[in-house]
């Protein structure tokens, strides 16, 4: 691997929507969803907080949206997917998120303010790349313990579904949890803290 490679891997997000594959729930037109991005793209460009519609983010579906140049992942977790993250306490490597990869505000095994939206910055921890977003349970190519989350091509971490790293990985620490709160049941803005933090 060398820097050029790196450098590809951090380029490779795209705006927009994945569609979740196998055994989850698929998936809405993402045209809507990005047309209604808040602020202006020269506003996000400068840092300022990103308002997103999760209304239309279905059961099992990954969107990305740019915030200070990073892209957030917002997935919309399914009951199974959030049994299946309790499942993998004892294979992560930092199960509770003990190390500051999260605002304080954001604890436990979910790593997220409701349990079913997971946002988390989706950039690896190792040296950079961008993992892929792998819901599926038990693929050919990542074997029968696998219980959907997101793996990085680069050199192969794995993180489970609330971006927590697995034990023996390249990668040291948990997937970043940005700042953001809700505004009301739909709306969430990233950049910004809860108002009773
Ligand atoms: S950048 Fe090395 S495993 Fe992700």
């Amino acid at each position: 691997m060398n820097n050029g490679d790196v450098s590809q891997g951090r380029r490779r997000f795209l705006i927009g929507a994945t569609a979740a594959v196998g055994g989850v729930g698929v998936v809405g037109a993402a045209v809507p969803f990005v047309a209604s991005w808040n602020p202006s793209a020269k506003a996000e460009a400068a840092g300022a907080p990103v308002t997103v519609n999760i209304s239309k983010i279905e059961p099992g579906q990954q969107v990305t949206v740019e915030w200070r140049g990073m892209p957030v992942w917002l997935i919309r977790r399914t009951d199974e997917m959030l049994s299946n993250i309790e499942k993998l306490n004892d294979k992560v490597k930092d199960p509770q998120s003990e190390s500051p990869q999260q605002p304080p505000y954001i604890d436990g095994i979910l790593r997220s303010l409701k349990p079913e939206i997971a946002v988390l910055v989706g950039i690896c921890t190792h040296l950079g790349c961008v993992p892929s977003y792998r819901p599926e349970v038990a693929p050919a190519d990542l074997g029968d313990e696998w219980l959907g989350g997101l793996f990085c091509p680069c050199h192969g971490t794995r993180y489970d579904m609330a971006g927590r790293v697995y034990k023996a990985q390249p990668a040291p620490l948990n997937l970043q949890v940005p700042p953001y709160r809700y505004d009301d049941d739909e709306t969430l803005t990233i950049g910004l803290d809860p108002e009773a933090a």
